[in-house]
Order: structure tokens, then sequence, then C-alpha cells
């Protein structure tokens, strides 16, 4: 593991510590950019968890003995640990979900079903991932709200002008991403979120592509609620988190109702348990709670602030290397970007360019990232694209590049 204190990035020392970075893919060393689907993971994660299965495995909150209040107190502590990273002010303000998604139709369903009726207004922007479209959809179905999708210029940036417009008195909630995972673009998410809060409307961020790559502090933002994934953070799949501020939690209905999440059950009636545990029914991912306390440990050991810088350089090299090539174009072109490159070679499909980039080991998604809306907007039916870690190296990049080389030679 590295420490704290060295000059330089120490990328090579971090790359072994992701044992999966040093394997071979198709007979060639495993070149990983798909972070933004979903990032490879440090071995101390591994350990955390298989160490918890093997050692201090039970239910928690179900047993008086001690082995269960041992996993309780596990499962505790990794939520302080994500608390502490997004800067919440309690640990009841931290909902464990399963993904980003989950979260999403958390708020949906229990405050939208809860404050929302038909006529009211959400507003959405043209960069969503599904996750953040379809829920809405699925809520306008059951109860008529109204969507409005603010839009992007050619660049990928959000029209804060034109989103200023679509606000009427029965604007109820702005859901809108952090960056976008289709075209890395940054959104200017304070500023949308003070806007917001000016005429007097919550707002919810999908922070999905933002938290592994920047600091976030929840209450500085001032978010009502910030929904993000613990695999995209180095973190096991299975386990998210939806930070909500206590005073619309407190409000809103269960999501789910099972074990865990009550105080009392009659036949006729049911009471619900305090926050956190309301929006948790049933035994959670524990042992990924745990996981993605570690991943957490691991990131804070880095130094999100220099993650940010690195992959901002990275960026930059990424960016000036693939221009370079002929018959290549960038979809997402916004001034402030996160680590992720979407882009098109003239004569070519993406799903093309994805397999003979997979034959050279290099990992790469293509196809419309679940973002189907941003495809159309661009004209494209896909892109490939590449998105980087606190791991990725410039060899990484180097890598990409030759590749592409060698698809557009097979492509004449
Ligand atoms: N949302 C993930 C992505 O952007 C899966 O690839």
């Amino acid at each position: 593991m590295w420490r704290r204190g060295l000059a330089e990035y120490p990328v090579e020392q971090i790359r072994d510590d992701f044992p999966i970075l040093a394997t071979t893919m198709n007979n060639k060393p495993l070149v990983y950019l798909d972070s933004g689907a979903s990032a490879q993971k440090p071995r101390c994660v591994v350990d955390a968890m298989s160490a918890f299965y093997l050692n201090d495995y039970a239910n928690i909150h179900r047993g008086v003995y001690r082995l269960s209040q041992r996993a309780t107190d596990l499962h505790d502590q990794a939520r302080s640990k994500v608390r502490k990273f997004i800067g919440a002010k309690s640990d009841k303000e931290v909902i464990f979900v399963r993904n980003a998604t989950e979260g999403i139709n958390l708020v949906a369903h229990s405050f939208g079903r809860a404050f929302l009726k038909a006529g009211d207004e959400i507003i959405l922007s043209a960069a969503e991932h599904h996750a953040n479209i379809v829920p809405w959809q699925l809520l306008r179905d059951d109860i008529g709200v109204v969507l409005k999708v603010a839009p992007i210029t050619e660049r990928g940036e959000l029209e804060l002008n034109v989103f200023l417009d679509l606000f009427s008195d029965r604007t109820r909630l702005v859901a809108m991403t952090h960056v976008s995972n289709a075209l890395g673009s940054i959104f200017p998410i304070a500023d949308v979120i003070r806007l917001s809060h000016d005429r007097g409307v919550p707002v919810l961020v999908d922070g999905c592509q933002a938290v592994p790559h920047q600091p976030v502090d929840v209450v500085q933002l001032d978010a009502d609620f910030y929904v993000f994934s613990g695999h995209k953070l180095y973190g096991p799949s299975g386990v998210g988190v939806l930070y909500g501020k206590s005073t619309w939690l407190n409000k809103m209905r269960p999501y789910q109702g099972g074990g865990d999440m009550i105080e009392t059950v009659t036949f006729e009636k049911t009471t619900y348990a305090p926050l956190p545990a309301k929006f948790e029914a049933g035994t959670p991912d524990i042992a990924g709670a745990i996981g993605l306390g570690a991943a957490l440990d691991y990131v804070s050991a880095v130094g999100i602030n220099r993650i940010e810088a690195y992959e901002q350089d990275l960026l930059r090299f990424a960016t000036e290397q693939l221009l370079s090539l002929d018959g290549l174009r960038i979809v997402g072109t916004a001034n402030n970007k996160a680590g992720i490159v979407s882009f098109v070679l003239t004569g070519v499909h993406p799903h093309d360019v994805g397999t003979i980039l997979d034959q050279q080991g290099i990992a790469v998604r293509a196809g419309h990232h679940c973002a189907q809306p941003v495809m159309d907007f661009f004209g494209v039916p896909a892109t490939v694209r590449a998105s980087f870690g606190l791991y990725t190296s410039k060899n990484d990049i180097i890598a990409l590049v030759d590749g592409i080389r060698v698809v557009q030679e097979i492509f004449g």
C-alpha cells in the first residue's frame, strides 16, 4: 500500500495494489480503461471483505450475542466512513442501497409519491443516465408528473440560462447528474443547487461519476439528495449510497417494507424505525458496506485531491494524444471534464473499435453508455469511451492510441 508524502503521484505503486492490472487479456497486458462502468478493486477491499466473512460474520442488528454485535459495529463504522468521505452531518443521513440506481428509485418512489401530484414538474438534464430518467418516467406514468429537460450545448455543457427558464410555480424537484457518464462534462452542480434553492426547489444529484474523481461535500453543496455506487469507487458491486437531508428523509415513506425498518408491527398498524433503518429493509449487503468502507480508506490514503489533479493531467494528455489521430472526433468537449473521453472514428462502428481493441487487451466501453438521449443529441448511435481511475497510467493511454492505429489500419 502506498503511503502519503511522495512528491510524485505514485501510479506504479498504486497499480501494485490492484492485482488484476498485472494480468493479461488475449495474450496482451490488460489495459483497463472502463473505470466509468466499474472500477477495479484494490487488494485491501477484498481482504476486508474476506476477513469479515472468515472472522466476524453474523447478521447485524439481530443478535444479543457478541459476534452479531461485532458485525453491527463493523457495518456502523462503514457508514461513518461514508459520512465522513462525503461531508454529511450525520450517519443517519447515509442510507445504504444497492447502487445509485436504487437510490434514485427510492427517491422517486418515496419523495415522488409523498410530495408530488399530477401536473407537478421535475427538471432533468439532456445528459442524464437512464437511471436518472426512467424512474421519473415511471412516476409520470403513475401520478402524472411532467418532466422537463434542460438542454446541453454542442460541447456537452449544461445550458444554465435555459435551465432557469424551465422553472415554473409547479417545479418540485431538479434531478441532475454531477458528471456526465457518456461525455465526462462536469456540471456546475453547486450553481444548479443554489439557483434551484433560490426558487424553493430541492435537488437530487447523481454523483456516480463524480465521487471517485473529485472531492464532494454534500453539506457545502447543500444537496438535498446525493447518490453514488460503491463499485465505481473501488468498492464491491451491490452496495451504493443515498445521502439525503434528514428533513426530507424523515418526512418520506419507506421504500420497501420488511425486517429491520420497523419499530412495532401488528396486523393493524406498523410504526417505522428511525433513520437510517427506515430505508434499509431486510438484511443488507453487510460485507459490501465493509468493503466500501475499506475502499474509502484507500482513496483517502491516496488523497482525493491528488487523484483529481492526476486524472486531470491524464485527461489533458489523453485528449492531446487522441486528437493527433486522423478521423477521430471527441464527443463531449466541455471546458470542465472528468477523466472520461468519448469518441468516434470515421468509417468504423464503435462496437468494431471496441472489439479490435479488446483483441489487443484494451478494455473500453462501446455503446450508448445507458444515455441514449445523449447519443441522439450528438447524432451518433454509440461512442467508444475510455474512462480513467486512480490507477490509470500514461502507458495505458499510449496503448489505447496505438490500438486505435491498428483499428484504422484494419479498416484501411
Ligand atoms: N453507468 C455505467 C457506465 O457509465 C455502467 O458505464
